[in-house]
């Protein structure tokens, strides 16, 4: 239940689990819809027995309704087998046509069921064939049948000392223990247990005891050097802390996440060291276009990422949905470098699209907070950023931590280009460097007004965010984390296209955030974005302005004002994004809202 509750925020509209123990006949399972205190109550009412192997799970519906009988684990026929399962099967139906055949029934309406049932029926055919059962052998040959992407772990009460599963295009990781062992969606579920952690390779299969773990692959050859790691984050990391919100807590560590993030990646000269990114300079002074690949805020952080690479290095950069990627056909070359980007490294979308890449001869490079997830593993190199566990389903301290990953690569790509001289990029570092202290003091000195403002814009019925240069990918995740945990249509857009027809939606009272840059430096870019905002306000907008610390053009035309202190253009989203991950999480907790878990969503979309 412990692992269970560190994983809920990967779904949480039902929970179930399912355990065995010597001497048990059939398979003690109990499972309901639902968040996981549901099934906490369930099992008050009608407790489990004691065990000696277990599987649970946290469902995000894909097929069949969140309901109790679609909950996860789902049974074989006769009751032996449990079995868990994410992802999809894209071959569940005639699979099941083929059972329904030979006289199964299904109670659900899930692909899992009908592995569950398949899975029982080979694990009788292999009984009858060796004489013992087998749930080791089963699982493979089960795996090797299904299409689509899963991961399954299984349970079978005639062997209730080992715990199968298998992977395909789904995460899952071992957690190494002491007289027990864990398998995990991620290390979560079991870093309060132990730290020391195996990553497992795509299709493969994997069978624990409490003392020993074997991995196969689906045809059964012994896999001896899968790549081992220790977990860098404390099971604290991932408890709220007396915060009353993963996501308050997590917007408050936005400082340290960007310190963290440059921590050890200078030389005593100053120079940037990447060490973990396995990339020769060589191979970095060659490329001549990077695209960037993610999904939702990890994009904007590629957004960010592009002004200032392309500022700094000269060489184009395209910022790509990954879901869009690789049905376009994208001109790539091993000149190409791919950044993908992605906090939790399990995106089907993000991994998806740097496979492609990958398969056309371009190199890839992961931005990632995930320890031994797919898309680092998957990638030609990684830069990891270090914003901890990040548990709400909102994206906060990762952006920024994302942001400055990009900008270490672009200076990095600067210094070995020799696109900018040595002291202009110490310079940036060092300005950089002084950022974490910037957003501490938008943390200390803006949460009133923040307030102040869901308060009063409680009963908007729609926002509109603009922003321009920088701003504009600030504008857009300010909309996103609105729209995500306040439920609020927001648009954001490109300050610029305002007058090509989304002042149309502008009427009395509208509430119009925007983002408007320094007027040290970009006076233009200044001056236009105040332009846009006497453009609402004439036309009846409420104006909220993230401006810089004493802006007098903003005090003149904003109805309320989110200061940032001063700071270069382009390092400005690490502090103008804080503001607003706050009016969200103050606008959703205002209206009753679980700002951790919104509705729908799930923080991992392991499916495409
Ligand atoms: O784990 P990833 O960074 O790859 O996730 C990408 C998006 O799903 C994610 O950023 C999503 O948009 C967030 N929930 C936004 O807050």
């Amino acid at each position: 239940m412990q692992g269970l509750k560190r994983l809920e925020y990967r779904g949480y509209d039902s929970a179930g689990v399912a355990l065995a123990a010597p001497g048990m006949d059939k398979i003690a399972v109990r499972k309901k819809a639902g968040r996981l205190v549901n099934l906490e109550k369930e099992i008050q009412r009608s407790p489990l027995p004691d065990a000696t192997v277990a599987i649970g799970h946290t469902r995000w519906a894909t097929n069949g309704e969140p309901s109790d009988v679609n909950a996860h684990p789902h049974m074989s026929a006769d009751g032996h087998i449990a079995l868990i399962h994410n992802g999809i099967i894209e071959n569940a139906n005639t699979l099941k046509f083929d059972l329904q055949a030979e006289g199964y029934t299904f109670v659900s309406g899930t692909d899992t069921e009908v592995a569950a049932k398949l899975l029982g029926k080979i694990a009788n055919t292999i009984i009858t064939e060796t004489g013992h059962p087998d749930l080791f052998t089963a699982v493979r040959r089960m795996a090797r049948m299904l299409s689509g992407a899963f991961t399954i772990l299984a349970v079978d009460s005639r062997q209730p000392d080992i715990v199968v599963g298998a992977r395909h295009d789904s995460p899952l990781v071992v957690g190494l223990g002491k007289g027990e062992n864990f398998l995990g969606s991620d290390v979560a579920a079991f870093v309060a247990y132990t730290k020391d952690a195996m990553e497992l390779g795509q299709d493969q299969a994997v069978c624990i005891t409490n003392r020993s773990v074997t991995v196969t692959d689906f045809t059964g050859h012994e896999i001896t050097d899968s790549h081992r790691f220790t977990v860098d984050w404390d099971a604290s990391a991932a408890e709220k802390g007396g915060w009353p919100s993963f996501m308050d807590k997590e917007i408050h560590e936005d400082p340290a996440a960007v310190a963290d993030t440059l921590l050890g990646r200078f030389a005593e000269n100053g120079d940037i060291v990447l060490d973990e990114v396995r990339i020769s300079p060589e191979v970095f002074r060659s490329i001549d276009k990077i695209i960037v690949v993610a999904c939702g805020t990890a994009s904007y952080a590629g957004m960010v990422a592009k002004y200032a690479i392309e500022h700094w290095v000269r060489i184009p950069v395209e910022v790509e949905l990954a879901h869009e990627f690789r049905y376009r056909d994208p001109i790539l070359t091993p000149r190409t470098l791919v950044v993908a980007i992605s906090q939790s490294g399990e995106t089907m979308d993000t991994l998806m699209a740097l496979r492609h890449a990958r398969e056309q001869g371009s190199r890839v490079l992961a931005i990632c907070n995930t320890q031994g997830s797919s898309i680092p593993r998957e990638s030609d190199a990684v830069l990891y950023t270090h914003a901890g566990p990040e548990i709400a389903v909102a994206s906060t301290k990762a952006f920024v931590a994302q942001v400055v990953a990009a900008y270490l690569l672009g200076l990095y790509f600067a210094q070995v280009k020799g696109t900018m001289f040595r002291d202009e990029i110490h310079q940036i570092v060092k300005q950089l460097k002084a950022m974490p202290k910037k957003i501490q003091w938008v943390l200390d000195t803006q949460s009133e007004v923040v307030e102040k403002a869901a308060k009063r814009m409680l009963n908007a019925r729609s926002f509109l965010f603009l922003g321009r240069h920088v701003g504009y990918p600030v504008a857009m995740e300010g909309a996103l984390k609105l729209k995500e945990v306040a439920y609020t249509f927001t648009e954001g857009f490109a300050a610029g296209e305002l007058k090509h027809g989304p002042i149309a939606l502008v009427d009395e009272g509208e509430p119009v955030v925007v983002i408007v840059p320094s007027a040290r430096g970009r006076n233009t870019l200044h001056n236009k974005v105040i332009s846009g905002i006497e453009e609402v306000k004439a036309r009846g907008a409420f104006t909220i302005v993230v401006a810089e610390e004493g802006d007098p053009d903003v005090e003149r035309y904003a109805d309320m004002v989110f200061w940032r202190p001063a700071c270069p253009t382009l390092l400005s989203p690490l502090v103008d994004v804080v503001p607003l991950q706050m009016f969200a999480m103050d606008m959703a907790t205002l209206k009753g809202y679980d700002v951790d878990k919104p509705r729908n969503l799930a923080k991992s979309v392991t499916v495409e």
